[in-house]
């Protein structure tokens, strides 16, 4: 039963003071319970909005957040790797990392979540291999993680469920935009998804959550110190999504991209950004870093892929021709109004694009279509001469016009072409 008054434990975030742990699981067991409403719930976020919280109160309500639900137990497992991405457009890093550390010998037992907006997810894009699942009992998915090394499964409700309940008041209070809860709710489904060593990819710029490399940096500040308050290994990686990721942007187009990657082909930046945050993977688990290349380069973490395909269900002749991946039949080509160097591709109108051609989803649940996408045929850095194809759109007829405006507005030509960094930070805890 609640002890405190929930106005006393408000009253305390408002006045800037810090919680303790026991006070945290106290307010939260009891929001849980039904016992406290929204509504005060809310104004406790609106308080941590502008009196921010301390390193220990930030880990403190992690773990609340973690022990909600669920704890997967991995101490079983050697070299256990988790890796995260904040989120962005063309984002299919996962698809390339995680067969590239478990090839060279680390545990990848992953839950990963649905896309929302323009950013995609992980789960969605695997589903885009037909057959493919990620739906188990736990016995399944320890049985896999044992067999391959390598499992992605969907996430439940069960993982940090209070999480899930925080950040529905966020998104609709003005709430999300602060870096004790971003990284407290990204945090908790790490620590309970068990893994001893925590990569994270934080993106920065015009298609990312954190806007500029000074929020990137406090963000993965506060998210190192709490994966090692908890005991794990952390290391981050601050990575541009000033423009995509990659080429394709899609869910099976981005598919296809990532077995491209991984049997030696493939975008140069894709696969630097996959190597970094794979090296950093091993480093930190106590492997060779070196190891990275040579999985990749030698084939073995695409028999990795092919063999995690087959044990979830789908076909893997996909990953040997992946041009049985079902695309959108209708392809038209957006052609360059004018020539010179694209200086400017912003991430965020490129994945709007591919969100109103059904791409994506406004609202959880919702369904997507998995076949349509972009291909980026010019980035940043490239020289275009005047009719020249800018990017292939796969459609269905729906949302064209407006994708097509959306993609003309993301290009921007030059006479120079511009620098274009893609890792510019590694933060190692
Ligand atoms: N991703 C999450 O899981 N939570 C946030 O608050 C922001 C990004």
């Amino acid at each position: 039963m609640w002890g405190m008054e929930p106005t006393a434990f408000i009253e305390a975030k408002r006045d800037g003071l810090e919680h303790t742990k026991p006070a945290l699981q106290e307010f939260f067991g009891a929001f849980l319970k039904g016992q406290i409403p929204d509504y005060q719930v809310s104004a406790w976020l609106m308080a941590v909005y502008f009196q921010g919280m301390s390193p220990a109160e930030t880990l403190a309500l992690t773990q609340v957040m973690a022990e909600s639900g669920h704890m997967l137990d991995l101490s079983g497992f050697a070299h256990t790797v988790d890796k995260h991405s904040s989120g962005g457009v063309g984002d299919k890093t996962t698809l390339v990392v995680a067969p590239i550390l478990a090839a060279a010998g680390c545990t990848v037992a992953k839950i990963s979540g649905r896309g929302l907006t323009y950013t995609g997810g992980t789960i969605d894009k695997l589903e885009s291999i037909p057959g493919w699942h990620g739906e188990f009992s736990e016995a399944e998915f320890l049985a896999q993680t044992r067999k391959v090394g390598l499992v992605v499964a969907a996430q439940s409700g069960e993982l940090a469920p209070l999480d899930g309940r925080l950040y529905a008041l966020r998104d609709v209070t003005a709430t999300v935009n602060s870096i004790p809860l971003i990284a407290s709710s990204i945090m908790s489904k790490k620590l309970a998804s068990g893994a001893k060593t925590i990569v994270l990819d934080v993106k920065v710029g015009a298609g990312a959550f954190m806007k500029t490399l000074e929020g990137a940096r406090e963000l993965a500040r506060t998210m190192i110190a709490i994966g090692l308050g908890a005991g794990r290994n952390m290391r981050v990686v601050l990575s541009s999504m000033e423009r995509p990721l990659g080429k394709a942007v899609g869910h099976a187009l981005e598919v296809k991209e990532a077995i491209e990657t991984l049997s030696g082909s493939g975008p140069q930046d894709l696969k630097e950004l996959a190597l970094t945050l794979a090296g950093e993977g091993l480093e930190a688990t106590g492997l060779a870093k070196s190891q990275a290349r040579d999985v990749l380069e030698s084939g073995r973490a695409l028999s990795k892929f092919r063999q995690f395909v087959e044990a979830q269900g789908g076909d893997p002749k996909v990953v040997d021709n992946p041009g049985l991946l079902e695309l959108a039949p209708e392809v038209f080509e957006l052609k360059a109004e004018t020539a010179g160097y694209v200086t400017a591709l912003n991430a965020l109108n490129v994945g709007q694009a591919v969100l109103l051609l059904g791409g994506g989803r406004q609202v959880k649940g919702e369904a997507i279509d998995l076949g349509v996408g972009v291909m980026l045929e010019k980035k940043p850095g490239d020289k275009v001469s005047l009719g020249e194809t800018l990017v292939r759109v796969y459609h269905r007829g729906k949302g064209l016009e407006a994708a097509l405006a959306s993609l003309k507005s993301a290009y921007q030509t030059g006479t120079e072409p511009p620098a274009t960094p893609l890792v510019l930070e590694v933060m190692r805890g």
